[in-house]
């Protein structure tokens, strides 16, 4: 019954063991006897994910994304391999690079929205999802995203929603470490054929040196020893960045606007500040609201605090940062991490033997009780006064694996949800009365989306904020 349940209604399963079992127990999954154990203390957070890197490596090498993302993927890697494709790939989401994509961004939202209806409902999630797509494609492959049509099919059969029972299996299956067969295991091909053609056409040009996308950089990179990525390695990463980096943005872009209709107050307050931006008056939240900006620690390593962004103009304010690192905590995408103990360790009140998969909670972590007051409701007000902190919030993860596009994935969602409510309204579609507190939470995968997709109605506004 528990592997049922856990297969489709997780957060269930979570919210209930919790608060019959405390912050820390363990799910047994059938039939293959799995067994993880879920923290959601911040100590024990904190310890889990400053463990050494030889203690606690990620489990990923045995997660159902291995056989599809490939053996060189930055996700998969563990030890000094792990940490040499992270700095390859690093420098391409932090700081002024950032700047660079906020065009792109902006851009590739307008396009979509030409296209919604208007008085009508519509599923937020598929939009959101071309949109954080096409932004993925051209910060990877720079002006040739326009040619990648069969890259785009090949993703979007790749991530094609499945059927309830194929969830149900998948959650319960122990993941093969062989590629997938079927539709996706042709979808794979297609995107490794594009992929690949990709990399020999590049070999071939001679202005590799003058462009700056990610692709052409991780070209020109070199790791310490002065080596080149390979050509496998190249497409595990490509491959990786295009998965990882898209789909979860969408997602949480879709749970913010899911939240924010729900809760027309929050709504008028991010509205207002968004038209004060474009008046050029800029917000007054009566706080210093941008200490919440990026809670990606500098330095990469596992212990530093949220670290303090400067304010920026033009990609949000303080309160939809807020608004942002609210979503992420309420509605996270991907609920857990998982770590292999190679050694026994000590976490909270219990010592665990080597080969226990410690897994810190996302979802739990997120609502932690002893932290955050009334913790299932959608308050952005929270993070105004005091940023996120690292162990407490981490849609991300943690530690050395925590997620390389943070910093990218925040810039988005404010960016994405700046240009649509600048000129829309949202609604709760009329006959969606069942859903009026809100969609419940899906599983697709290993994320948790909005049940209905995040159904809206938008109207245009009377007074558009001048962009
Ligand atoms: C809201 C959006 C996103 C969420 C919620 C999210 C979440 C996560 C999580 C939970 C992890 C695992 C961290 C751990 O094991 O401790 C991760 C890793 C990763 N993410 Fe993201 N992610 C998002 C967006 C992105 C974007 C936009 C990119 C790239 C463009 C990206 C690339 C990666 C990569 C490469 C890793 C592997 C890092 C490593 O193992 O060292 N993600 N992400």
């Amino acid at each position: 019954m528990q592997t049922l349940a856990w297969a489709v209604a997780p957060t269930w399963v979570m919210d209930r063991c919790a608060q019959r079992l405390g912050p820390t127990f363990t799910l047994t999954l059938a039939p293959s006897g799995l067994k993880l154990v879920l923290v959601s203390d911040p100590e024990a957070v904190k310890a889990v994910f400053t463990a050494p890197a030889e203690v606690a490596p990620s489990a990923a090498r045995s997660s159902p994304l291995a056989p599809v993302v490939g053996p060189h993927s930055v996700i998969v890697l563990t030890g000094r391999e792990h940490m040499r494709q992270r700095k390859l790939l690093l420098p391409q989401f932090h700081g002024e690079r950032m700047r660079e994509y906020e065009d792109v961004i902006v851009q590739a939202t307008k396009r979509d929205m030409a296209s919604w209806p208007i008085g009508r409902p519509m599923r937020l999630q598929e939009r959101t999802r071309a949109i954080t797509l096409e932004v993925i494609l051209r910060a990877v492959f720079g002006v040739e995203a326009d040619r990648m049509d069969a890259l785009r099919k090949a993703i979007g059969d790749l991530l094609a929603p499945l059927h309830p029972l194929t969830v149900v299996l998948f959650a319960l299956r122990r993941p093969s470490p062989e590629r997938p067969t079927g539709s996706i295991g042709r979808a794979l091909d297609r995107l490794d054929g594009v992929i690949y053609e990709e990399l020999g056409r590049r070999r071939e040009q001679t202005d590799l040196a003058q462009r700056n996308d990610i692709l052409s950089l991780l070209m020109r990179a070199r790791d310490e020893d002065g080596r080149p990525m390979s050509d496998e390695e190249l497409r595990d990463e490509l491959v990786t960045l295009l998965l990882a980096g898209h789909e979860t943005t969408a997602t949480s872009v879709a749970w913010a606007v899911e939240r924010l209709v729900r809760h027309p107050d929050k709504l008028r307050r991010l509205v207002a500040e968004i038209d004060a931006e474009a008046g050029g008056a800029g917000a007054d939240n009566g706080c210093d609201g941008d200490r919440a900006a990026d809670a990606t620690p500098r330095s990469g390593d596992a212990n530093g605090r949220s670290a303090d962004a400067p304010g920026r103009v033009g990609d949000g304010g303080a309160y939809a940062t807020a608004v942002v690192n609210e979503t992420l905590r309420v509605r996270p995408v991907v609920p857990l991490v998982v770590r292999m103990l190679q050694q026994e360790m000590r976490v909270g009140a219990h010592t665990l033997p080597p080969g226990t998969r410690v897994v810190p909670c996302i979802y739990l972590t997120n609502r932690n009780a002893r932290v955050y007051e009334a913790p299932d409701q959608f308050r952005p007000e929270r993070f105004l006064a005091n940023p996120p902190e690292t162990f407490s919030w981490i849609p991300f993860g943690g530690g050395i694996r925590r997620c390389i596009g943070a910093a990218f994935a925040q810039l988005e969602m404010r960016l994405i949800l700046r240009t649509v409510l600048s000129e829309l309204e949202p609604k709760v579609p009329k006959y969606s009365r069942g859903w009026r507190r809100g969609e419940w939470t899906w599983r697709r995968a290993i994320t948790l989306v909005p049940a209905a997709g995040a159904r809206v109605v938008w109207e245009r506004r009377d007074h558009p904020s001048t962009q």
